[in-house]
């Protein structure tokens, strides 16, 4: 299976995040072996405007499927209303896929009005439903926005994910997760998290700048980056990161 991940479009309306979103699509369009689905790790929009998500819905229109989660830069009733083409509503937003013969799990780790993440506790009981009830033998990949772990920056370790115990926990409980995937940080890193690779993906928009790079933090002169995530038959997990110029 071989999945594409984008993260932080935070489309805006402005030329130029709509320049790097439809580059990065074009990108993915023109691939001589088209992707299984793409991920979008939220903060699709910047100010969660419905004119943001229905740009956001045009761009991100593929001839294969397209996964999303929101951010803390969405906002439920906007992202159902106008990107997702449902009935507004303020309730999470978690959705299950199967793609390829393994479940992608979408969540919403959002806290409306706040940066920080979490797993409420009606989406934890989702994902705990929703992988208890998958046949045996189908793996299963779990994508949020904030990450659930230290990625030693100020900026995104001030926002990242409260209570990380609980989706560890669940995660012990169900082996068949063999990856988390999230976006937030602005920055392609890898990690592990309850035993399994933990993949942030890179932004469309700026990208973090490291403590060790510069006092900046934001780093508007990096391309959009790509995340490739290939899972083999073995349960493998690869990832390989571009940027697209
Ligand atoms: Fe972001
Ligand atoms: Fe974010």
């Amino acid at each position: 299976m071989l999945l594409a991940q984008i993260s932080d479009l935070h489309l805006d309306g402005g030329e130029r995040a709509t320049h790097r979103a439809t580059r990065v699509m074009e990108y993915l369009r023109a691939l001589p072996r088209p992707v299984d689905a793409l991920l979008v790790t939220g903060d699709i929009a910047d100010h969660a405007a419905e004119a943001e998500y229905e740009e956001a819905a045009r761009i991100l229109a593929a001839p294969f499927p397209v996964l999303a989660c929101p951010g803390n830069h969405d906002a439920r009733p906007a992202y159902r209303k106008a990107f997702l083409g449902e009935a507004p509503g303020e309730g999470p937003v978690n959705r299950v896929h199967l793609i390829a013969g393994t479940a992608v799990l979408m969540c919403d780790s959002t806290i409306p009005g706040r940066d920080e993440g979490r797993l409420d506790t009606e989406t934890l009981g989702w994902i705990d439903t929703t992988l208890g009830a998958l046949p045996d033998g189908v793996p299963a990949l779990i994508a949020f926005h904030q990450p659930p772990v230290e990625l030693h920056h100020p900026l995104p370790d001030a926002g990242r994910l409260e209570e990380p115990e609980l989706l560890a926990g669940l995660l012990d409980a169900h082996p068949r997760v063999v990856a988390v995937l999230t976006g937030h940080a602005h920055t392609a890193a890898a990690s592990t998290f309850a035993g399994r690779p933990l993949l942030v993906g890179p932004a469309v928009t700026w990208t973090l700048r490291m403590p060790w790079e510069g006092a900046d933090p934001a780093d508007r002169d990096q391309p959009p980056g790509i995340a490739f995530h290939v899972l083999g038959e073995d349960r493998r997990l690869t990832t390989h990161f571009r940027v697209v110029l």
